[in-house]
């Protein structure tokens, strides 16, 4: 067999660099913040960091709304600074992902201000522009994900253009071959600067249907959801020319040698297939963001996706990110321990989000102090992504050592317990846990690559319930074999397995390492074990 990539065996990290860490003072993270902390991320032994958009912008969506793709923002600091950032991190053998922005630029970006100075500006065709519909209606019903049409009219021109995000995120059209050619270089822009990948924002987005019909209304929808789910997005997203797109990227990228590309892409699993297909390596698999936290239901969604993936498609796992409430919130601190040694060794490459290895939680935003556009343009209904964007915990210090002026984002109130300095030397924490599952991954192949097998608990002798209460699995390979099993009760409970004689290599409460385990291991509530078969 082949030998795995280093985003195969590796483990992703992702950084929201407006929160990592401010080395100016002026309350917002940058590149030098970035860079003072890469000792903590080599110590935690993440293989690769995947940096959110750090690119000239308006900072309407901060940073995902790009007005140069091929600069810094002087707020996150200069390319010189990127440089020795990875620079830095190739140093301690830290790879370096970046975000690319392939659907939509800010309406500051000079391709956008020249397609809109006229109807004749040869860019003009680089967005999706058309007439009003009789009667001066924008031209279809399609929504934008953060509220209302997805059509903005221009007063300059007398056209519409096309936003799915915020209207000061205009679409690219990439069906023009000069739109390609121009996105094509900035691949190249970066890879050339030596970054080892790319996360690819809204890859799904890309390519709307050209005849641009109504999108169907959505028959499961409920007064009160999200406004956005009025409509199935049928024509709007996921449209079949969108492959080969992804194929011309991945042409680009195979230029370099052993280069990722990540692709942000929120369908169900039997969709994310194609862009596999495609070429996109790890298209996110978001199910553990969604599904409710039962190991029946979280087992059905293992099963699945093993069962679709080809042996050359390469699986994957997210637990949290920059848009979705964090995971100690989702699941609740006690579960957040099980939630870690699940990522942590499922087969697949697993993302982490910036601050979940701490604990940190959602952060109540107060009306007053809410930064983010979605929060502001459809209020109340819990979309705004602040909570989980705030600063990371690092010490004990005056504005958790984060920064020495007043951050963007209010303080989590528990700094002063949930921080780096007070769990790095606390041999029983959750950081501790996730550096020890870091470090066990690295060391045992099966935990990487091995094979993905459930196991039940075992017969009649099984107390009534427990497959509704422990998730267990085994991972096989290299000579090795781990027993997984993984308790989403707070009751104790006694797991019959079959699986022969072994002994714990980590427990979730770091305090059983070494035990023999024979036909029954009992779990105390809320824990997780990881057995090494003998
Ligand atoms: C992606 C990003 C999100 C951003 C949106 C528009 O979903 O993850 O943060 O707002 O794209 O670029």
């Amino acid at each position: 067999m082949e030998q795995p990539r280093w985003w195969q065996h590796g483990v992703l990290y992702q950084i929201y660099p407006r929160s990592c860490m401010d080395g100016d003072g002026d309350g917002v993270g940058d590149l030098r913040g970035v860079l003072s902390r890469l000792e903590y991320y080599h110590w935690l032994g993440v293989t690769a960091l995947w940096l959110s958009p750090f690119y000239p912008s308006p900072m309407a969506d901060f940073g995902y709304d790009v007005s140069n793709y091929t600069d810094v923002d002087p707020l996150f600091g200069t390319l010189d600074d990127f440089d020795a950032l990875l620079a830095a991190a190739h140093r301690l053998n830290i790879k370096i992902v970046v975000d690319y922005i392939p659907n939509h630029t800010s309406d500051q970006h000079p391709w956008f201000l020249a397609a809109r100075s006229s109807r004749q500006h040869p860019q003009r065709d680089w967005y999706i522009w058309r007439d009003p519909a009789p009667g001066g209606d924008p031209p279809n019903n399609w929504l934008s994900v953060f509220g209302g049409s997805a059509w903005q009219w221009d007063e300059r021109t007398s056209q519409y253009f096309l936003h799915s995000f915020l209207k000061e995120q205009p679409d690219l059209n990439w069906r023009n071959p000069d739109v390609r050619q121009a996105m094509g270089e900035v691949l190249r822009f970066w890879l050339d600067r030596g970054v080892d990948g790319f996360r690819v924002d809204a890859l799904a987005r890309v390519i709307k249907e050209a005849a641009l019909r109504d999108d169907p209304p959505n028959p499961a929808y409920t007064p009160g959801q999200d406004p956005y789910y009025q409509l199935l997005p049928t024509y709007s997203r996921d449209l079949p020319e969108l492959q080969e797109v992804i194929g011309f990227l991945r042409r680009i990228v195979d230029e370099y040698d052993d280069r990722v590309v990540i692709g942000e892409v929120y369908l169900p699993l039997p969709r994310l297939i194609a862009y596999y297909e495609a070429g996109v390596h790890l298209p996110f698999n978001f199910q553990l963001l969604k599904v409710a936290w039962q190991p029946l239901i979280i087992r059905q969604v293992i099963d699945t996706y093993e069962g679709l993936l080809s042996a050359q498609q390469w699986p994957n796992w997210v637990l949290g990110n920059h848009d979705v409430s964090r995971i100690a919130t989702r699941v609740g601190q006690d579960q957040a321990r099980v939630a870690a040694m699940l990522l942590l060794t499922l087969r697949g490459t697993p993302t982490l989000y910036y601050g979940d290895e701490i604990g940190m939680r959602d952060v109540a935003i107060p009306p007053a102090l809410v930064q983010d556009p979605w929060e502001k343009n459809v209020p109340g209904r819990g979309l705004g992504r602040d909570p989980e964007r705030t600063p990371m915990q690092w010490s004990a210090e005056r504005q958790a050592g984060f920064t020495s002026g007043t951050p963007w984002l209010p303080l989590a109130d528990d700094f002063m317990e949930v921080n780096v300095v007070a769990q790095r030397h606390d041999p029983r924490s959750l950081l501790t846990l996730y550096r020890r599952l870091l470090k066990l991954r690295a060391s045992a192949p099966a935990l990487h690559n091995g094979a993905y097998a459930p196991v039940g608990s075992t017969g009649a002798a099984g107390p009534a319930g427990v497959d509704e209460q422990v998730l267990a699995y085994t991972r096989t390979g290299s000579g090795n074999q781990f027993l997984i099993v993984l308790n989403f009760s707070a009751a104790l409970v006694p797991f019959m397995h079959a699986k022969g004689h072994g002994h714990i290599c980590l427990s979730t409460e770091l305090d059983r390492e070494g035990e023999e385990v024979t036909g029954t291991l009992t779990l105390r509530a809320n824990e997780g074990i990881i057995v090494q078969i003998a």
